[in-house]
């Protein structure tokens, strides 16, 4: 296996929030990210497609492809939003880079395997910097019912 990891950016405002929980508890558990009028970020997406390494043209995956793909499902959804507001993903659930991420890693998953022309290739994970202090990876491991993270 071959890992490709190619990165993009977006920027989105969001507000850590859970409706279902008191006020106070909301201001314990965010802090200032709980701020009603939200804060912004901008994010750094790393995506990381595995595969073998195509005998004919020395690839593990076309990038046109991916970057096509993550304009498609992840940039044109989320960049310059607020999370909250402005996208169905995170009516109910609340934004935390945490969720983003796990968010990104479905949009893309189906995506991204190579079909005919690149037939090992598979989305490997998800990591998304929030800060320079702080990144979340997803590899696509959490298991269940995803309604079950819900909040609302
Ligand atoms: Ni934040």
């Amino acid at each position: 296996m071959v890992y490709l990891t190619r990165r993009y950016r977006f920027s989105a405002a969001h507000r850590l929030h859970n409706d279902a929980l008191p006020d106070e508890e909301n201001r314990r558990l965010y802090g200032k990210c709980d701020n009603p009028f939200g804060h912004g970020h901008n994010y750094v997406l790393d995506v990381t497609v595995a595969g073998e390494v195509d005998l004919a043209t020395g690839m593990v995956f076309d990038l046109g492809l991916l970057d096509q793909t993550v304009q498609r499902e992840v940039l044109e959804r989320f960049d310059l939003t607020n999370l909250n507001q402005d996208t169905e993903e995170f009516r109910a659930l609340v934004p935390t880079t945490e969720n983003v991420c796990v968010a990104i890693y479905d949009l893309l998953r189906d995506k991204l395997r190579g079909g005919e022309r690149w037939p090992t290739a598979r989305l490997e994970r998800v990591r998304l910097e929030e800060t320079s202090s702080n990144f979340f990876e997803y590899n696509g491991g959490l298991a269940g019912d995803r309604t079950a993270r819900r909040t609302l």
